[in-house]
């Protein structure tokens, strides 16, 4: 029978069951993906009891909590608790999605969390995002123009300024990329619903002069056309955004230009 060996780290295990809280009256339990790339150990879950008394109504407040309470070495990104910066961006319940805007009612039972799916970890819920920055920053995600610079400002219509709503909207939490099986298996190679979403945003400015040069960079089998239309990205979004419409207003213009 053929065997396979798996990488070290592919196999999750059983973690530790930190001690509830003591006298608690409304304790939720949390089960949390663990990894430290400085033990030799495999990755596991701990089990964690959360004082609901003495803590915000969020999943990110959770994690604060016990990281002050429980657990310091617990590591997790944060920043803003407000849904704006996309740092706290983790798989909660299945979900990819914001932890300091998921509440914890909304979910029943055991809270399971794990980081971003499919990407590199560099310790526990903390995934290595470079390649995704690096994918971001290859769209030229900036005005680029010709024509000599307005002495006050460059303008625009009401209409044109329409245009960029529901895409400037992203913070680039990653949840979608993460979230789209294209991208797990092509992520060297396809850009991915976020940077595709942001490349949109710039063909959509009508103050950027780079549109040819923008849609020569994406006229590639894997950069673009690896999409499929499968949509998780939009049900992921935290924001509401969709990157599958923007996907696909990417190929249009392709097309349009053909003719
Ligand atoms: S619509 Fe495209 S980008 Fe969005 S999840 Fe599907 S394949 Fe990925
Ligand atoms: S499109 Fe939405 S899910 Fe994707 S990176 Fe931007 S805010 Fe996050
Ligand atoms: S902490 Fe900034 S989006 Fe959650």
């Amino acid at each position: 029978m053929v065997e396979f060996s798996l990488p070290r780290n592919s196999k999750v295990t059983e973690g530790k069951t930190w001690p509830k809280p003591e006298k608690a009256e409304h304790v939720t339990e949390f089960r949390v993906y663990r990894w430290n790339p400085d033990d030799e150990k495999n990755p596991h879950v701990d089990t964690y009891y959360v004082d609901r008394h003495d803590c915000g109504p969020m999943v990110l407040d959770a994690l604060i909590w016990i990281k002050s309470k429980v657990d310091a070495t617990l590591t997790f990104r944060r920043s803003c608790r407000e849904g704006i910066c996309g740092s706290c961006a983790m798989n909660i319940d299945g979900t990819n999605t914001l932890a300091c805007t998921r509440g914890m009612d909304e979910i029943d039972g055991t809270v399971k969390i794990y980081p971003l799916p499919h990407m590199p970890v560099v310790k526990d819920l903390v995934p290595d995002l470079t390649n995704f920055y690096a994918q971001h920053a290859s769209v030229q995600p900036y005005l680029q123009n010709i024509t000599a610079t307005p002495e006050k400002e460059w303008r625009q219509s009401e209409g044109q300024r329409n245009k960029l709503d529901g895409l400037y909207e992203c913070i680039l939490c990653a949840c979608c990329s993460t979230s789209c099986p294209s991208y797990w298996w092509n992520s060297d190679r396809y850009l991915g619903p976020a940077a595709l979403l942001q490349a949109h945003r710039w063909l959509q400015d009508s103050r950027d002069e780079a549109t040819g040069e923008r849609l020569d960079f994406l006229e590639d089998p894997f950069r673009l056309y690896r999409c499929h239309t499968i949509m998780n990205c939009a049900k992921a979004c935290p924001k509401g955004l969709n990157p599958a419409k923007a996907i696909a207003e990417i190929k249009a213009k392709m097309v349009e230009r053909q003719v």
